[in-house]
């Protein structure tokens, strides 16, 4: 079978957006830098498969994430974003909004950290300093007409510190929500969560103020609970599903930190449960399958092995 039968499941969103971040989140951790003109046709095959959101790239230093040290070669090749279509970047400072602006970006996306070890070892800095890179950014993005995502890192367990508190969640998720951005990604970065945490972080945002018309939900796979994890998080409102295509994905300063759910599986699920995505399966699944062998390794997405190899 090439598609699922479709049997509407109750609860669910009649749309989900799919937030695709497989050329950012999945190709940041590869060993090797993948050459930008790989990632433009990556890019294109995606947008080709009706995803209306990639997440392209980052604005960091090289010297911090060389696999993403060829930005301006990536945007400048791929052009204006044009209409219906989004594709943020990771910011994480001034520097890094200049740079994003002077390719006329759209859409951006600063990505926070729940706990202090992790905000050490990705940003350089304390939870609490991270707030003061963050402002005069979101601030002055905001102010240019830019979209801003706001990320938390390790909202689910830390590989430093054990169990996260969810008030703790909460804390700076409010914090970086306050200084205006548009919409939340929950991170499980190093995949260690489960459905009843994922109700009890959401219910807790809720009365917190942040309703999940604005959270985005962001899960790695490392523990094959992603899907799951997504499911859970439908159930309770969230309409926005981050996914990389072939389940690409992790974080170089997070050494637990596997692929992301793969947005072929995430389709599958969806597209049997009645859930319209806009995303043409079978173009995506060509698409991983493509970007496996330029990876020279296999996807480890189950869908996509299942059809090409169908
Ligand atoms: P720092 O070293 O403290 O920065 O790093 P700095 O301000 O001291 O600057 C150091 C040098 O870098 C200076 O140059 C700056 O000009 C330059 P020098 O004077 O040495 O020649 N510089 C820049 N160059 C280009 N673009 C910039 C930029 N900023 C400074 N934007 C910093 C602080 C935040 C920059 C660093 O810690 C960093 O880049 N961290 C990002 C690491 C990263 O990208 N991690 C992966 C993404 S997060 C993730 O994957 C999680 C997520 O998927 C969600 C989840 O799964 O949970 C989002
Ligand atoms: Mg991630």
């Amino acid at each position: 079978m090439r598609t699922p039968q479709v049997e509407s499941a109750s609860g669910l969103p009649a749309e989900v957006t799919i937030y695709e971040v497989g050329p950012r989140d999945g190709l940041q951790n590869e060993q090797t830098v993948v050459p930008a003109a790989t990632k433009v046709e990556f890019i294109r095959r995606l947008e080709a498969a009706g995803l209306r959101t990639i997440e392209t790239t980052s604005f960091v230093p090289a010297k911090w994430v060389p696999q993403m040290g060829d930005a301006e070669q990536v945007l400048g090749a791929l052009g204006p974003d044009g209409v219906g279509r989004r594709r943020p970047a990771l910011v994480p400072n001034e520097r890094g909004l200049d740079r994003a602006e002077e390719l006329g970006l759209q859409a951006i996306a600063i990505f926070g950290s729940a706990t202090e070890t992790f905000a050490q070892k990705n940003l350089n800095r304390s939870v609490t300093e991270q707030y003061a890179m963050f402002e005069p950014v979101v601030r002055r993005a905001t102010s240019d007409g830019l979209w801003v995502r706001a990320y938390v890192s390790m909202c689910f367990g830390d590989p430093w510190e054990g169990p996260v508190p969810v008030e703790q969640v909460v804390e700076v998720a409010q914090r970086l929500m306050g200084l205006g951005c548009d919409e939340l990604s929950i991170g499980d970065t190093i995949g260690v969560g489960t459905t009843g945490h994922v109700h009890r972080l959401l219910e807790a945002l809720g009365h917190s103020g942040i309703g999940t018309d604005r959270i985005a939900v962001h899960f790695h796979d490392t523990y094959g609970q992603a899907l799951a994890n997504t499911l859970a998080a439908l159930q309770d409102g969230v309409a926005t599903v981050d996914a990389a295509a072939g389940g690409l994905g992790g974080c170089p300063y997070a050494k637990s930190a596997t692929g992301n759910l793969a947005t072929e599986d995430l389709v599958w699920a969806l597209t049997g449960a009645g859930v319209s995505t806009g995303v043409d399966l079978d173009t995506l699944v060509e698409t991983s399958v493509w970007m496996a062998r330029q990876l020279g390794r296999p996807s480890p997405s189950r869908v996509v092995r299942a059809l090409a190899g169908a």
